[in-house]
């Protein structure tokens, strides 16, 4: 593998991740450090706690992706960072960070949306492996994270065309909201899976939202479902409506209801996908985000892209949810395309990825 060498920062949520990546695709260091166990306390992320854990582990994380890659500053091309969307502290801590190495080593500074880094992480290959084949375009790239829920087409690194997004909440926040409401923890997303995993009984139906031809997407309808249905499993099993989540339910009770709200989630999502993949001819289906490390939903998934015949590209669990890899591999086609970011630039916590056709100026 050639190309440049980027040192890349991700600080945008709750997890501190530093890497370094080689041509856009090899890594050769990828240091994570989460919060999962600081959030689960509050049952959720406090933004300021998660700014202070940002600044607390910055530099270890660092001095750890530095050992692991065995490489000298003078091997780096150029520091890639993520400069929105997400929390703004939290944002602020790896943008100053990024700032700083790039000033005093004398390196160009590349400005990261998190979302590009999400689909370009599929692109990945990780220490000792080689990059395996392309993800050919125009493809269409689906995102399903914690905060953000849509499909883009993608004509070429960089060249987004939004399809459609989540109305309301993301996917991953319906997914812990719940989770919560099961019982089940921080965050919710696993622990859903691993319950449905378990489920005997498939015969709650949970409500799909299909807003007609379009694809958006809406999970607030399934969550106040889930909200109801656990109440009334809850009544039924003699236990108080508005008890303290659904802790003391049954586990196969749990089981079940979190097996039909996954399904529910999983149906759109993939349906969705695949309908927009036939109707701008894509080549390939490419996956990404904190939801895409569910088992069940990249079976179902590969299920459809094989009727369509289009590969799908969906990377390994850990490159899924926050990593700074994802942002050496959005950075370093950045890097190529010559894009450079002034120590001015700014975070920005709504930075969206690309805006529908409607909304960009008509074609002549
Ligand atoms: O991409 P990510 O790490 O952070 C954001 O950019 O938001 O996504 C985190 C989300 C959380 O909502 C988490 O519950 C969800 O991804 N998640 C999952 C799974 N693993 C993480 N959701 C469903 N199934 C999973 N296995
Ligand atoms: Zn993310």
């Amino acid at each position: 593998m050639s190309g440049p060498l980027l040192l890349a920062i991700e600080s945008s949520c709750d997890e501190t991740g530093i890497a370094l990546v080689e041509g856009g695709r090899q890594i050769l260091a990828n240091v994570v450090a989460s919060q999962v166990a600081l959030h689960a306390a509050t049952g959720g992320i406090v933004p300021e706690v998660a700014a202070r854990a940002h600044l607390r582990w910055i530099v270890p994380v660092l001095d750890a992706a530095w050992a692991d890659a065995n490489v000298s500053w003078s091997d780096i091309d150029a520091v890639a960072v993520t400069y929105g969307p997400g929390l703004a502290g939290s944002l602020l801590v790896g943008l100053n960070f990024a700032k700083a190495v790039a000033y005093v080593r004398g390196k160009p500074l590349v400005a990261v949306n998190h979302l590009d880094g999400h689909v370009e992480a599929a692109w990945l290959a990780d220490p000792g492996n080689e990059p395996g084949p392309e993800p050919e375009f125009p493809l269409v790239a689906l995102v399903v994270s914690g905060g953000h829920t849509f499909l883009a087409e993608m004509r070429d690194h960089g060249d987004y065309r939004l399809l459609g997004e989540t109305i309301d909440d993301a996917a991953g926040e319906a997914f812990d909201k719940v989770g919560r409401l099961l019982g089940l923890g921080y965050p919710g997303g696993p622990a859903v899976m691993r319950a449905a995993g378990a489920a005997t009984g498939h015969d709650v139906a949970f409500p799909r939202a299909w807003l007609g031809d379009s694809y958006d997407f809406s999970f607030s309808g399934v969550k106040t479902a889930a909200r109801r249905i656990v109440e009334s499993a809850r009544l039924e099993a003699g236990l108080p409506p508005d008890g303290p989540g659904a802790a003391a339910l049954p586990e196969s009770i749990v089981a079940e209801l979190a097996w039909g709200f996954q399904d529910a989630v999983i149906d759109v999502l993939a349906r969705k996908t695949a309908r927009a993949a036939r109707a701008v001819g894509a080549r390939s289906i490419v996956v990404g985000g904190g939801v895409a490390a569910n088992r069940v939903l990249a079976e179902r998934l590969a299920a459809e892209a094989a009727d369509l015949g289009l590969p799908l590209y969906i990377p390994r669990p850990g490159l899924c949810t926050d990593n700074g890899a994802m942002i050496g591999a959005a950075g370093g086609r950045r890097f190529l395309a010559g894009a450079r970011a002034g120590l001015d630039l700014d975070a920005r916590p709504n930075l969206p990825l690309a805006v529908r056709p409607s909304a960009a100026p008509a074609a002549t």
